[in-house]
């Protein structure tokens, strides 16, 4: 536990490139230079949420070796974890807004979210949760917290054994299932939370441009697939003869 760092991703990430073993886990009160997905900054006042990054070695520690094609999962899997975590101890309604968005109670809006970076044979898995957190402070970023609405449980240490137990389970299984998220539950876990399917969205692309359509599933290596409402960007035919387009990042907004 740190009280204050830059960023505990870039904490962990540089004690992987160090060769720091998997399961490291970096909790601070504080962060000056918090990232977020996208080169966004994350905001999180001093010990109003939890801010943590876990430290990953997909396929060591005798498991089966996992594709580095896989490891696109490892964010959503972060967000399954947390969603599970978030609703059975805080009794409130969560969604995933693809990527991995925690989107939390009636007006389902985004309470958590989760930076997943690449360091040489290590994935670090950054979450940062708005717990405590009062309406007036969120109001800048236009987020939510457990606390605004109206969880049943604000206590972060416990939260935060809830998250890592999840994950550490959701992990074993898609490891031991070489990083398949079909054969290992993880894409049908993850569709079912996701409240990005089947809704009108409009997707801003990382190399620019907007992409607007439905998204209609999330495919093998964890991209949103999304059926363009106009001329596809880059189209992939499907069996129904409609044109999709895969999405491996980007900003989502839900149209409708
Ligand atoms: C997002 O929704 O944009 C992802 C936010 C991730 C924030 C967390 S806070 C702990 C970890 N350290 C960081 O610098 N970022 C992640």
């Amino acid at each position: 536990m740190l009280a204050s760092v830059g960023s505990t991703n870039e904490y962990v990430g540089s004690a992987a490139v160090e060769g720091a073993p998997a399961g490291l886990v970096v909790v601070a009160e504080a962060q000056t230079a918090g990232r977020g997905r996208q080169d966004r900054t994350w905001l999180s006042p001093p010990r109003a949420g939890l801010t943590f990054s876990v430290l990953l070695r997909p396929g060591s520690g005798g498991h089966a070796p996992v594709p580095h094609g896989r490891w696109g999962w490892l964010p959503l899997l972060g967000g399954v974890a947390l969603a599970r975590a978030v609703e059975r101890l805080g009794e409130v309604d969560v969604r995933l807004k693809w990527p991995n968005d925690l989107l939390v109670g009636g007006g389902l809006t985004k309470a958590a979210g989760v930076l997943g970076e690449v360091r040489g044979q290590a994935v670090v898995l950054g979450v940062g949760l708005n717990v405590t957190t009062t309406r007036a402070e969120l109001e800048a970023i236009s987020a939510t917290s457990l606390r605004v609405e109206g969880a049943a449980c604000t206590d972060r240490a416990t939260l935060l054994c809830a998250v890592l137990r999840e994950l550490a389970s959701l992990y074993e299984q898609w490891c031991d299932a070489g990083g398949d998220a079909e054969a290992s539950g993880l894409r049908a876990a993850y569709q079912d939370l996701c409240a990005t399917l089947r809704r009108q969205v409009r997707v801003s692309l990382p190399a620019g441009g907007l992409l607007t359509g439905e998204a209609v599933e999330i495919d093998a290596d964890g991209r949103l697939v999304v059926r363009p409402d106009v001329g596809p960007i880059d189209a992939a035919v499907s069996s129904t003869g409609a044109p999709d387009v895969a999405v491996a990042a980007g900003d989502v907004v839900h149209v409708r």
